[in-house]
């Protein structure tokens, strides 16, 4: 089967999460990906949080399949050399240094525009260029405090908190993903390459969408009627964090089930859906309340929500969060059990839809990894091993032209 992004050629010079994760998902689309790691060392994540000894770990394997890696130095000259004849028949750089790296590696966006005028150069960084922060660094949890996230997540009587998700890491690289097809679309159109720049304080704020929303709507009200605050709490002049409320016109939150007091995942997320406040009431084995003027309507529930949610509690209580589903399912109430990773990998449906893979490791032997989450009716993205560090560092020389003595003598002085 043909991938759609086959005899797209990457230079992958990128590190850690943000840009690995970017790379990632165009390999898996057909991209050749070629991970450009520093001679020795490679991306610092090859030795993160290590469950082996001497295997690259799973931050590293779970980032970074189905690419090639290149060692080499772009520090030396002649490392230098042959990342300029890469990028001579690149499509695609990206990159995510820190602020300036690549200028003073001498690969400024001008030079790379001159070397190759067709590549585009996507980069990723903490803030847009310009910002008056854009000389940090910056990694996850950072960029979750400066793109909304931090404040808006958590209970109100706690601290700013973050989330799981890698709102900062991965989302910056789907949305710089995105931006690099955009400007292969748009090569196509005009044979020239451009640069692509996505910040994660941007990408963060971007998911955080709905937050401004609330900040606007608050500024011209002073009150938000779907957060728990409301009507018997205090609003100050920012959003509040809104605990585990839904973020959108239907009220929800996080309730127990059966065996919640020793498993601290026996919960289920409940949305009371305006229009489905019948069924909600059928399911409950509560047809009272279906006409009952104090429940009827959203508004006239609002006031009351914690004493609903602790009347489903109540419904609950014998049953598990499976179960619990299992019924309200029938009812059409959006609600899902809280899942654990460990329920994840194991779930069969996961793993028929390739969304949970194993994948073999020559070193680590099989490990679990998420698939493409991206599904299509005409291709099936397969997932192979993370690369060795430098395991195609040879392959890549030969294809550029370099001889067997070339190689050689790139490798006695450790520029590759
Ligand atoms: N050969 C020689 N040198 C290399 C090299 C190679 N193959 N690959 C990288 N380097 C050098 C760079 O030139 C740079 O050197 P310099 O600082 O002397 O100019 C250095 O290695 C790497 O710098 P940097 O990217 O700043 O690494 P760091 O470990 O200090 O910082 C981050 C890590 C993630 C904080 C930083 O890269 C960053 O802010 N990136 C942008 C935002 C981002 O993507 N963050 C999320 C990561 S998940």
């Amino acid at each position: 089967m043909t991938k759609p992004l086959e005899g797209i050629k990457i230079i992958d010079f990128t590190h850690v999460q943000a840009g690995p994760a970017c790379t990632q998902l165009l390999a898996w689309f057909g991209a050749d990906v070629i991970k450009v790691e520093r001679p020795g060392s490679g991306d610092v994540t090859r030795n993160q949080l290590r469950d082996i000894p001497d295997a690259d770990a799973l931050y590293f394997t779970m980032l970074n399949s189905n690419k090639k890696s290149l060692t080499l130095d772009t520090k030396k000259p002649e490392g230098k050399e042959v990342l300029e004849k890469l990028i001579r028949e690149s499509d695609v750089l990206v990159e995510n240094f820190g602020p300036g790296a690549l200028d003073r590696m001498g690969f400024s966006w001008e030079r790379l525009n001159e070397l190759n005028p067709k590549m585009i150069v996507a980069s990723v960084k903490g803030f847009s260029d310009g910002h008056h922060y854009d000389d940090l660094k910056v990694y996850e949890n950072v960029a979750q405090c400066a793109g909304g996230a931090a404040s808006t997540t958590g209970f109100w009587d706690g601290p700013p908190t973050i989330s799981a998700a890698a709102l900062g890491d991965s989302n910056t690289g789907m949305h710089l993903a995105i931006g690099i097809l955009t400007a292969l679309i748009g090569r196509d159109k005009t044979g020239k390459g451009q640069k692509v720049a996505v910040s994660m304080q941007d990408s963060v704020l971007n998911l955080c969408r709905v937050k401004l929303r609330d900040q606007q709507r608050l500024e011209r009200v002073g009150y938000l009627e779907e957060y728990p605050q409301y009507p018997h709490g205090e609003f100050s002049d920012v959003v509040p964090r809104g605990g585990n409320a839904g973020g959108g016109g239907q009220p929800g939150w996080v309730l127990k089930c059966k065996g919640w007091e020793t498993d601290p995942n026996a919960y289920i997320y409940f949305t009371i859906q305006g229009h489905a406040w019948e069924p909600i009431c059928k399911a409950l084995g509560k047809p009272e309340w279906i006409d009952d003027p104090a429940y009827k309507t959203a508004e006239a529930r609002q006031p009351h929500i914690f004493e609903i949610f602790g009347t489903i509690e109540g419904w609950l209580a014998d049953k598990t969060k499976f179960e619990a589903v299992d019924i309200l399912r029938k009812f059409d109430i959006p609600c899902a059990p809280v899942l654990t990773m460990k329920e994840l990998a194991n779930d069969p449906s996961l793993r028929a839809s390739g969304t949970i893979v194993e994948v073999q490791h020559k070193k680590r032997g099989s490990y679990l990894t998420v698939g493409s989450p991206i599904k299509f009716s005409d291709m099936k993205p397969e997932v192979t091993a993370s690369p060795l560090l430098g395991e195609h560092t040879d392959e890549v020389l030969t294809s550029l032209g370099y001889s067997r003595q070339d190689i050689f003598n790139l490798h006695e002085i450790k520029a590759v």
